[in-house]
C-alpha cells in the first residue's frame, strides 16, 4: 500500500467547472474569481475577501498593504509599519510568513510555539512586546489555532497589527468563529494539499473597505481596474485615462478564472472534507494511544475552544534518532512523510542575511524541528490506509 501525503478531491464537478472556462473564452480574473471571493467570505463571515495565486501572495498582499503609506491615519487603523517596525511570528512556521515581513522592509521577532498544540503562545507574544512592535502576525499551524481571545486582547491593549496567516487552518473554529477573521487581515492558501484547493491560490480577507480596495489594487499593478472605488479614483485624477490609472504600487498576484471555478466547487465540500480530517485524525489518536502512553510518541493536542481540522498528522518522538528512525521505516512502508513545516525558521540559512530578534528561547520550535514528523491526513484516506499507518508505526516501536 502506498499513502502519498495528498491525493487529488477534484471531481467531475470541479473538472466541469474547469472545463466551462475554458469553453468560455474567457480566462483571466473576472466573474467568476468575484463569485469565489464572495462565497469564501460569506462562508467565514467577513465582509471582503481578495483572491490571490497562492496563500503566500496574500502574505505578502497583507503585510504590503499594513505597509502602505496610502493607509487613512484616522486612527481606525493601528499605525502603519515602517522600516524597522518590529512584527511578532512565530519560529515555527512556514518560510512565506516570514518573508513579506523583511520585503514590506519590517523585523521579525521571532517566538516560541508550544511543541503539544504547534501554536505559538499568547505568554510568549505578550514578553515579546516592545515600543518598537508594530504587530502580531499569527499562525494558525497544521489545522489548528492559536487562542485568539487572548490575542486579540493583546492587539488591542498596545494598539497593534493582528495579521493572520492561516493558510494552513481554512474552516477551522476558535469558540465559534472561524480563524483568520478575527484581525484586521486574514490570509488562506487553496495549494492542492490544504483544506480546499484551486490547484494554486489565495485569499486575504478583512472587514475593512478600505484595505480590501487597497488590496485589490495592490494585487493587479496597482491600477483601479477592480478597486469598488474606482469611480472616486477616476473622478480625483481625470487628466489620466481610468483604463491606465495607477494609484499606487503593487504587484501582479492575480489568479485565473480557472482558479476561482473549481474552488467554488471544492468550497460547497468543505464541511466533508475537515469532517474526514478529524475522523481520520481521532483514528490515529486512537490507535497511536498505546505509544502515548509508553512515551514512545506525543501526539498533538487543541484546545477546548479549537474545532481542529487537522492538516498532517503530526507526531513527536522522544529524540532525533528515534524520529529519524522512524521516518526510514514510514518512507521505507511507502508511507510519505514531512518534516513540520519549516522547523525553527531561525536556523534556516536564508535568515542569516536578514536582520531579526528572537524574543525567549525557541526550544518548543526545536524540539518540533530536531523530532517532529508528519504523514498525511487527507480527506479521502481510508480507514484501512489510516490502519496500515498504525500498524507501521507501532512495528517501528516493537
Ligand atoms: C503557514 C503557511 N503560510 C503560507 C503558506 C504559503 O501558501 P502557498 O503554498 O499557497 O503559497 C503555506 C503553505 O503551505 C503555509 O503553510
Amino acid at each position: 500500500m502506498r499513502i502519498p501525503l495528498n491525493k487529488s478531491t477534484l471531481g467531475q464537478e470541479e473538472i466541469d467547472a474547469a472545463k466551462a472556462v475554458l469553453d468560455s473564452g474567457y480566462f483571466t480574473m473576472g466573474r467568476l474569481v468575484l463569485d469565489f471571493e464572495r462565497a469564501v467570505a460569506d462562508y467565514l463571515g467577513v465582509k471582503n475577501a481578495v483572491m490571490v495565486n497562492s496563500g503566500s501572495s496574500a502574505n505578502l498582499l497583507a503585510l504590503f498593504a499594513a505597509a502602505n503609506p496610502m493607509l487613512p491615519a484616522d486612527g481606525a487603523l493601528p499605525p502603519r509599519l515602517k522600516a524597522g517596525s518590529e512584527v511578532i511570528v512565530p519560529a515555527l512556521t512556514w518560510s512565506t510568513t516570514i518573508w513579506p515581513v523583511i520585503q514590506a522592509g519590517a523585523k521579525p521577532v521571532f517566538v516560541d510555539s508550544d511543541p503539544e498544540t504547534l501554536q505559538m503562545t499568547p505568554a510568549a507574544v505578550e514578553a515579546a512586546i516592545t515600543p518598537n512592535t508594530a504587530g502580531i502576525f499569527i499562525v494558525h499551524v497544521l489545522g489548528g489555532a492559536v487562542d485568539m481571545t487572548a490575542m486579540e486582547a493583546l492587539a488591542k491593549k498596545h494598539n497593534l497589527w493582528l495579521l493572520e496567516d492561516t493558510c494552513e487552518s481554512f474552516g477551522v473554529d476558535w469558540k465559534g468563529r472561524k480563524v483568520g477573521t478575527f484581525g484586521q487581515i486574514g490570509t488562506y492558501s487553496f495549494y492542492f494539499s490544504h483544506h480546499i484547493t484551486t490547484i494554486e491560490g489565495g485569499m486575504a480577507v478583512t472587514d475593512d473597505d478600505g484595505l480590501a480596495d487597497l488590496m485589490r489594487a495592490m494585487r493587479a499593478h496597482g491600477w483601479i481596474r477592480q478597486m469598488e472605488t474606482k469611480d472616486a479614483q477616476a473622478a480625483q485624477h481625470s487628466s489620466i485615462d481610468p483604463r491606465f490609472l495607477f494609484i499606487t504600487t503593487g504587484f501582479n498576484l492575480r489568479p485565473t478564472e480557472i482558479n476561482a471555478a473549481i474552488g467554488l466547487e471544492q468550497l460547497k465540500r468543505i464541511e466533508g472534507f475537515n469532517d474526514t480530517r478529524r475522523k481520520v485524525a481521532a483514528r490515529l489518536d486512537h490507535g497511536l494511544a498505546r505509544l502515548k502512553q509508553s512515551g514512545d510518541l506525543t501526539l498533538i493536542r487543541h484546545h477546548p475552544d479549537v474545532h481542529a481540522a487537522p492538516f498532517g498528522y503530526t507526531v513527536l518522538c522522544a529524540s532525533r534518532e528515534a524520529r529519524d528512525g522512524l521516518q526510514r521505516h514510514l518512507e521505507a512502508a511507502e508511507i510519505e512523510t514531512r518534516p513540520v513545516i519549516a522547523g525553527n525558521l531561525t536556523r534556516q540559512p536564508a535568515l542569516d542575511h536578514f536582520a531579526y530578534r528572537i524574543s525567549g528561547e525557541l526550544s518548543g520550535a526545536d524540539r518540533v524541528m530536531d523530532c517532529g514528523i508528519y504523514w498525511g491526513t487527507h480527506p479521502v484516506m481510508s480507514d484501512e490506509e489510516v490502519d496500515y499507518i498504525i500498524q507501521t508505526v507501532d512495528e517501528y516501536f516493537r
